[in-house]
């Protein structure tokens, strides 16, 4: 739940290009195993423009852990999940959900009791349904690549923020 004393001030990163976005994933991917606050679970919303660079970053994401995993696209499935050995990562694409309640359907509040790692594109569109966001990134177009804010939005996000002095 969204706790307004957690919520820090944003940072905004220039990511030249696909291999910096690459970079950043990894490092937020380090930062997540490394702290184990993926025990009680870690929301992290993806947010901006259409082609902002939302799959190409949670791709990096996962194959930092699972470096041989074909990433499929959750555009249709809405959600795919992959086994780490630490914990699940949840990569969820809200974009086609009509409704927040067909999250109840697709039971994401079960995937999302156990160890976990969600990474949720276009998460405006399970609002109410959605749980909050620990961490908050949004993509957006500026040639010639991308600009990336970053937000924690609890007092875990803020927890994960903070242990790296360079985000
Ligand atoms: N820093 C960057 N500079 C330039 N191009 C980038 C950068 N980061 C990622 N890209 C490219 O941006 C494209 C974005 O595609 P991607 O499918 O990830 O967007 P998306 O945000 O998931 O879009 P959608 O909202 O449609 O799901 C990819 O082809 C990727 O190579
Ligand atoms: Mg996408």
């Amino acid at each position: 739940m969204t706790n307004s004393k957690a919520v820090s001030e944003k940072q905004v990163i220039f990511l030249e290009d696909e291999t910096a976005t690459a970079q950043f994933a990894v490092k937020l991917a380090q930062v997540c195993e490394a702290s184990g606050l993926y025990e009680k679970g870690l929301m992290i919303y993806l947010k901006g423009d259409l082609g902002a660079g939302k799959s190409f970053f949670s791709r990096a994401f996962i194959q930092y852990f699972l470096p041989d995993q074909k990433v499929k696209s959750p555009t249709y499935t809405i959600v795919e999940s992959y086994n780490f050995c630490k914990f699940t990562i949840h990569h969820l694409d809200l974009y086609r959900l009509c409704d927040p309640e067909e999250l109840e359907y697709l039971a994401v509040r079960d995937l999302l009791s156990k160890s976990y790692v969600a990474l949720v594109e276009w998460p405006q569109k399970g609002e109410g349904v959605l749980p909050g966001a620990d961490i908050e990134i949004t993509l957006n177009h500026k040639q010639p690549g991308r600009q990336l804010e970053l937000q924690a939005l609890s007092t875990e996000g803020r927890q994960l923020l903070g242990s790296v002095p360079e985000f």
